[in-house]
């Protein structure tokens, strides 16, 4: 199993997700129970990702209980509107094939619909049962704060692009200073560092992959991590990044990319 970090309101949300942005079809299907075999214990999809009906049949086909993973979804930016987010909350929970999300995040923020109104529309879902934990996704520190104080439950999570080229430090410590958890999306960079120096010195160091070595640098700053892939191979390396840490040295050479 993958160790976990608290959320403000006691939940707990694994450091390790699978991401299963364009997994579609019998690919999703068959990598969720995969991922659930080998120990993955968290599922990141969303409504925009016309894959929930595969990741809801993927969730029962691995046996894994209800309560032993971690699923997050999130409402698209046209469906801001109090209505709207129950509407299509609604179709999350039909198209997965559950009762509740345990994590429920706005994928990204809008101008044109007042925050408190969606914060409030969320709210409701988690005091109807259908939310155990509430979120949002590519907020900047003024757009959280403000979702934050609008908000009658705690924001626990701010999703956001992260990975060694692309390092939003200000943005992690001012969600950090709040105990909003950060979770990063393209963690590995696709590919992008494999040869730079700083990562290839790392994962000499370490015997492990130019991906472990991006991940790696993620969880040590206490940012949850959601890899996607669809290679058994893949999925198997990318849990292999908790027992083992990058030097000072290391960090500070990684951040160097950015
Ligand atoms: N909130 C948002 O707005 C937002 C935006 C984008 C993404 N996301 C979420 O974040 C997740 C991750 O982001 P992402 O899919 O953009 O990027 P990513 O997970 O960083 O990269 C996925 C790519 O990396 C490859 N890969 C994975 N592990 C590897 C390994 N160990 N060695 C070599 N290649 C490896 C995969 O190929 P293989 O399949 O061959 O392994 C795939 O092509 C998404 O799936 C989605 O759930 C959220």
């Amino acid at each position: 199993m993958t160790p976990s970090t608290g959320l403000l309101n006691g939940h707990d949300l694994p450091m390790l997700g699978l991401g299963t942005w364009d997994l579609r079809g019998t690919a999703c299907e068959t990598v969720i129970p995969q991922a659930l075999e080998m120990g993955y214990r968290h599922i990141d999809t969303a409504w925009m990702y016309e894959n929930q009906r595969e990741v809801g049949v993927g969730l029962r086909a691995s046996g894994v209980a209800r309560d032993q993973y971690f699923l997050t979804s999130k409402i698209w930016k046209t469906h801001l509107r109090p209505g709207d987010v129950r509407t299509q909350h609604a179709e999350n929970l039909e198209q997965l094939g559950l009762d509740c999300v345990d994590l429920l995040l706005v994928h990204w923020p809008v101008d044109d619909v007042p925050i408190d109104e969606t914060m409030g529309a969320f709210a409701e879902l988690v005091d109807a049962g259908q939310v155990t934990s509430v979120g949002v996704s590519n907020f900047s520190e003024e757009q959280l704060d403000a979702a934050c104080a609008a908000c009658p439950h705690s924001v626990t999570v701010n999703q956001v692009k992260y990975n060694v080229l692309t390092a939003p430090e200000a943005l992690r410590a001012h969600c950090q200073s709040q105990g909003v958890v950060v979770t990063a999306w393209t963690p590995t960079t696709r590919g992008e560092v494999d040869n730079r120096e700083a990562v290839r010195g790392a994962a000499a160091a370490h015997g492990k992959s130019a991906t472990q070595v991006c991940l790696r640098w993620l969880v040590q700053k206490g940012v949850v991590v959601i890899p996607k892939s669809t290679s058994v191979d893949h999925l198997r390396e990318n849990m292999d990044i908790f027992d083992w840490e990058l030097s000072v040295a290391q960090m500070v050479a990684l951040d160097g990319l950015g």
